[in-house]
């Protein structure tokens, strides 16, 4: 009896993103540096959606697009697939803009409707998105240090004052951490109880890997919470498509939802939008067996780089591609880390002091590379 092989989608061999205007090989600095830094993949995207987006294009009027309600149950049907978990359609909004906007318009409706002039709360180190967008709105903010423990990091004890939101990336990024369904149940009904709502950023949440469950806020909270939680999510990270104007939220709460598309109209956005439901669809409808290699070949690349520089590993990442490492461990200068790597092996990474509290002395690095090339990075790693 003859098994099929599984589909080869480009992983091994190098990808050349030369002339695509690439923002992380823009900060590359030098030829022949690898970029390790910005959190997007050096590895080609699933075939349905260039077919999608090919199709979609050769039909030459790019007018104004209805919001096709088909869209909502397709994002029912993910979560059903790949997390095991019902999300009623009519939670979904599928919205016109990357994450980061959505998050700024998410907050921008909650301090209308919750307490407007509270404090949004997050937990650092964090991305560097929620304090910069915060600091540029003018929206105050408090930052909890997690606590780093030996089995990885902790959420800080109380989370303190009364919010108006708190923010939770989860998986975390940087550490690729994945906090617990214990955890967000928690949040979920602290946020409740303190009349704030808990933004579950959960862009990463696709690329856990296998084995490990991926607490989806909105389903983990009790029912009686849920009107108190948002998850964010697209599919930039998961289908390597972050440059495209694209991403969705689930919100429970009916209320919730119509001021957040009142605030969208208020910026002149509205639900759906080409480009975006064209690669959203293709990539939900056909994208998981791309999903499948993708996270196989992560956790191969995760593997050889944790063996390799085992203790400098601040946290054993559970999802994603990024290491987040402690840069006194590489033997690197922790005030000068970044530019120390870039010098003595050639590969850049993102500066922990860009993640606020508790990222100083750190680094991430995005280990989604070709696997040729994570053999050169391995090599390079011997000069430290
Ligand atoms: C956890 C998290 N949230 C949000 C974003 C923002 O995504 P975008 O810049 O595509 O809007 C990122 C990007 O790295 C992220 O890692």
């Amino acid at each position: 009896m003859s098994s099929t092989p599984p589909a080869d989608f480009g992983f091994d061999a190098p990808f050349d993103r030369a002339g695509t205007g690439s923002s992380k090989w823009a900060r590359a600095e030098t030829p022949g540096v690898i970029p390790m830094g910005l959190a997007d993949m050096d590895l080609p995207g699933p075939p349905a959606v260039a077919e999608a987006l090919a199709r979609r294009a050769r039909h030459r009027a790019y007018g104004y697009t209805v919001c096709d309600p088909a869209g909502r149950a397709l994002v029912a049907r993910w979560y059903r697939a790949r997390h095991g978990v019902e999300v009623d359609p009519d939670w979904v909004l599928l919205l016109p803009c990357g994450p980061r906007t959505a998050l700024r318009l998410l907050l921008e409706t909650v301090r209308g409707t919750f307490r407007p002039r509270a404090p949004v709360l997050f937990p650092t180190p964090e991305w560097g998105g929620f304090a910069q967008l915060c600091r540029a709105a003018g929206i105050p903010f408090q930052e909890l240090p997690l606590r780093l423990t030996p089995d990885g990091y902790r959420l800080p004890g109380d989370p303190l004052p009364r919010p108006a939101a708190v923010l939770l990336s989860n998986p975390h990024n940087p550490s690729g951490t994945v906090w617990p369904t214990g955890v967000v149940r928690g949040l979920a009904g602290w946020a409740a109880d303190s009349g704030a709502l808990l933004v579950s950023d959960e862009v990463h949440g696709d690329l856990t890997h296998p084995g490990r469950p991926h607490p989806v806020a909105v389903t983990t909270a009790d029912p009686e919470h849920r009107h108190h939680v948002v998850t964010l999510n697209s599919v930039g990270k998961t289908f390597n498509c972050s440059g495209l104007p694209s991403s969705f939220a689930l919100v429970p709460d009916a209320h919730l939802r119509t001021r957040f598309t009142d605030t969208m109209a208020g910026f002149g956005l509205w639900e759906g939008g080409l480009v975006e439901q064209t690669v959203q669809q293709a990539a939900l409808r056909e994208g998981g067996p791309w999903l499948d290699a993708l996270l196989a070949h992560l956790v191969a690349a995760r593997t050889r780089l944790t063996d390799r520089l085992g203790p400098a590993v601040r946290s054993a990442p559970r999802a994603s591609y990024l290491l987040w490492l402690d840069a006194a461990a590489l033997g690197l200068p922790p005030a000068t880390a970044r530019r120390a790597l870039l010098d003595r092996c050639g590969l850049e990474a993102s500066d922990g002091a860009e993640f606020g509290p508790g990222g100083h002395g750190a680094l991430r690095l995005n280990y989604a590379l070709p696997r040729s090339v994570l053999e050169t990075v391995l090599e390079r790693l011997d000069r430290l």
